[in-house]
């Protein structure tokens, strides 16, 4: 029992409305003042590190810390690292800040915290989920009424959840035999430069990485339809079961979209499962402009699409997007003490059992900013990629890549190494690169990853990359 004058864990655990309001004002404001200072400081900040995370170590959580207090203290420490997406000089890897409505729609799933593992549970929430996926499909062009799928906390588990799906359809008794009772062996076909997901898929499924083969790309780090269809024709003629070509729709690296349409072509022909990656580039398909791009995409039994990524929501909302339920409830549904097989419960036709309501923020995003918002927010990254293209051109560096999609690889034609040059952009914090291998060679990296990012900024980045090119020796040619 608390005495009197203190506040008992009750109070703490459940706030009244009056402390509440308080509290997500103290937070919202520790964090207001973050994200105003951060375009002013470096990019990356280095040094203040190692004491945020000595006092974290030494935190012993003995007596509680007064709630406004604790806020700021949290919020302080975050600020010190907080993480190079919310710079607009961040040019990194995919994962965006976070647009407000989807703040404000993730801070309402999790207050209200809808329980999505029956759509009786969170029949709401379980509404808005489909409607996502129904619009999702549909700007992929899966016909409608073959528009299934669900929220996953990731393209990690959406990727897994495609190899489960075309094994269990491939293999309907593989459920009970497990793969050890298999008359064939099962293949997975996937470009060199597809995401390393892929291997872990091929683990988790019992698939084992030996029935992974790794395709060849072109020089860009697109699949070569051609080497598909041999490494199919190799392991037919060894016995085994070509089951399932993972295509990528924006390579992690390069955003090079693999030839879909031959793909497809090859998938039909041979009778493989098809599922694109489409984790970061297939929020495009969205965007009238970009949507071409993708052609192809349409006929693929199942698409993986991260909406944390280019759409801006926080982490966790990626989305698996399939043609078929039928085939979901066969992978993954269970005798259950409250559901039946045959429902259409997200327990009955995912991974996941307990589930979070992911697709709240998106929603409400959608509903904040329209569609439109959206398009608009893709095509600006888009046309900022062009800027990007188009200014290192004309200051004479050489693009690696040809994606219509905002993230560029490129290198210095005096030979000026990559890594150098991103560690001096980043160790000075003036912007945020990446190094990286393309197709085998070293490359620089940029991807437009922040809503905040305008051409300017593009600018200011020609001029530290040229500076940093002219101060950084090219390696010596090897003899
Ligand atoms: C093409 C591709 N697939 C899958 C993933 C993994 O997605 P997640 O990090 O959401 O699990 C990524 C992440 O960058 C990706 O770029």
């Amino acid at each position: 029992m608390a005495g009197d004058g203190e506040v008992d864990w009750k109070t703490r655990a459940l706030p009244d409305a009056t402390t509440r309001r308080r509290l997500l004002l103290a937070a919202n404001d520790r964090m207001s003042a973050v994200f105003e200072a951060i375009d002013a400081a470096p990019a990356l900040r280095h040094g203040m590190l190692e004491p945020a995370l000595a006092a974290i170590e030494a935190t012993d959580f003995g007596e509680p810390v007064e709630a406004e207090a604790a806020i700021a203290e949290l919020v302080a420490a975050l600020a010190v690292r907080p993480g190079w997406q919310l710079h607009r000089m961040a040019f990194g890897m995919f994962t965006p800040q976070p647009i407000f409505p989807g703040v404000v729609g993730e801070l309402i799933a999790a207050s209200m915290n809808p329980q999505l593992s029956t759509a009786e549970s969170a029949p709401v929430a379980y509404a808005i989920e489909r409607r996502l996926i129904d619009l999702l499909g549909g700007a992929l062009g899966f016909p409608q009424g073959e528009r299934a799928g669900h929220f996953t906390a990731g393209g990690a588990e959406a990727n897994t959840t495609a190899l489960i799906v075309a094994l269990t359809r491939a293999f309907p008794d593989a459920s009970r035999t497990g793969l050890a009772g298999l008359s064939q062996t099962p293949v997975l076909y996937v470009s060199a430069a597809g995401h390393p997901t892929w291997t872990k898929a091929a683990r988790i499924t019992g698939l084992g990485t030996d029935n992974l083969r790794k395709i060849a790309t072109d020089a860009r780090g697109r699949m070569l339809a051609p080497a598909l269809q041999a490494a199919i024709d190799a392991d037919r003629a060894a016995g085994r079961r070509p089951l399932m070509v993972a295509a990528t729709a924006g390579t992690t690296v390069a955003g090079e979209i693999d030839p879909l349409t031959e793909i497809l072509a090859i998938a039909q022909r041979v009778g493989l499962y098809l599922h694109v990656d489409a984790a970061w580039g297939g929020s495009a398909t969205l965007s009238p402009r970009a949507r071409s791009w993708f052609a192809g995409i349409e006929g693929a039994d199942s698409v993986t699409l991260d909406s944390h990524k280019w759409l801006g929501m926080p982490l966790a909302a990626g989305v698996f997007l399939s043609r078929d339920a039928a085939a979901l409830r066969a992978a993954f549904a269970a005798d259950s003490y409250f559901t039946d097989g045959e429902s259409d419960d997200l327990s009955v036709s995912s991974l996941q059992w307990s589930r979070r309501a992911n697709g709240l923020k998106l929603y409400l995003s959608l509903k904040m900013m329209g569609l439109t918002g959206f398009v608009e927010m893709i095509d600006h990254a888009i046309e900022l990629g062009e800027t990007l293209k188009a200014a290192l051109t004309e200051r004479g560096w050489r693009i690696e890549n040809d994606t219509p999609l905002p993230v560029v690889c490129f290198n210095d034609p005096g030979g000026a190494a990559p890594q150098a040059i991103a560690q001096r952009l980043n160790l000075r914090g003036q912007a945020f690169v990446t190094a990286m291998t393309l197709a085998g060679r070293p490359v620089l990296r940029a991807g437009i990853v922040n809503a905040k990012t305008e051409a300017a900024d593009i600018w200011r980045l020609m001029d530290h990359l040229d500076a940093a090119r002219r101060a950084v020796k090219p390696e010596p040619a090897r003899t």
